[in-house]
């Protein structure tokens, strides 16, 4: 079984204007898609081909999808199963998806993608194509099992990074959602964003803020709600100016929520800690290493 569909997604590169690409992206996406690219990979591959061949009967396709936990981003509805994953992903996107620029027939890039549920969620709103990239080759298996599920040829989620990917003012629409911070260098990241829209596409950036007027941005000395991997937390002001230095305009504020333990949390899907263990049992305003609980914004910013 061929994990990812070449013939379309050149197609979907030529469309773009990326069909030179090809050499450079194909060995990338075979290497990761491989032994090389995980010692699990194999395990994951085998659980993808038996929901193939055992497309029909729920419980043992049930107890196959379990196997490729733990499933972060959700929920999915595939037949009679439901993957409660650990976020209820639909809430971000009733949060984003009436101040966008309305997708239909649009090309989208969503980077740091996850298992492609957002994509999914692109593809639904009429989206022309939508490309999302992920390193994290787990996800990316997470998106080809489900993907058996839908009918969405145009939809494809890549293993790699946004800076391996070479898009030059091909998308209408790119989004970055829950990436920013986990950048050492959120500018360069924010610059590479950039540089994937065309002439007046929109970026739509949702990221960790901290509270207060002042622009300034901190960095965690160790862990920030338990994460390991976040670097800099910028106030909505300097977030702003992030933005205007790396070239957007017209950078407007869609939604700002605080998450909570309703939206994140642990479930038989992913049974690992989840938020209510980052927080201060005491003050579940404050993360457990005394920082201000996740706040987040979603942002839309035009490319000139
Ligand atoms: C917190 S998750 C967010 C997933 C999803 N976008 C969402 O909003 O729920 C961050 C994802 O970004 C991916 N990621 C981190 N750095 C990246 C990069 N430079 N390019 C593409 N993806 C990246 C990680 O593998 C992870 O799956």
């Amino acid at each position: 079984m061929t994990l990812i569909d070449y013939p379309g997604l050149w197609r979907c590169l030529d469309d773009l204007g990326l069909g030179d690409c090809r050499e450079q992206l194909e060995p990338l996406i075979r290497r990761r898609l491989s032994d090389e690219g995980h010692g699990d990979f194999r395990a994951w591959r085998e659980v993808v081909e038996e929901l193939n061949t055992e497309a029909g009967n729920s419980d043992v396709m049930r107890r196959l999808l379990l196997r490729l936990s733990p499933w972060r981003k959700g929920p999915f509805e595939l037949d009679e199963i439901t993957i409660d994953a650990e976020w209820r992903s639909n809430l971000k996107w009733e949060r984003l998806e009436a101040g966008i620029a309305p997708l239909n027939g649009r090309s989208v890039l969503d980077v740091g993608c996850g298992n492609g549920y957002y994509a999914l969620r692109m593809h639904n709103q009429g989206a022309r194509a939508v490309i999302g990239l992920d390193p994290t080759v787990l996800y990316v298996m997470q998106f080809i099992a489900v993907q058996q599920f839908f009918h969405a040829p145009a939809v494809f989620v890549l293993p790699m990074r946004l800076d391996e990917f070479p898009a030059a003012q091909s998308f209408d629409t790119t989004f970055s959602m829950g990436v920013l911070y986990h950048q050492r260098s959120p500018l360069d990241h924010l610059r590479q964003l950039h540089d994937t829209l065309r002439q007046g596409g929109q970026l739509v950036l949702e990221t960790l803020y901290l509270p207060g007027e002042e622009p300034c941005a901190r960095t965690p000395p160790d862990r920030y709600a338990r994460m390991r991997n976040v670097w800099l937390l910028p106030t909505i002001a300097e977030l702003r100016t992030w933005l205007a230095r790396t070239g957007f305009e017209d950078i407007r504020i869609l939604d700002k929520s605080r998450t909570t333990p309703d939206e994140q949390r642990s479930t038989e899907w992913m049974t690992f800690e989840s938020l209510a263990t980052a927080l201060r049992p005491d003050d579940p305003r404050r993360t457990v290493e005394d920082w201000p609980a996740p706040r987040r914004v979603i942002v839309v910013a035009n490319s000139p």
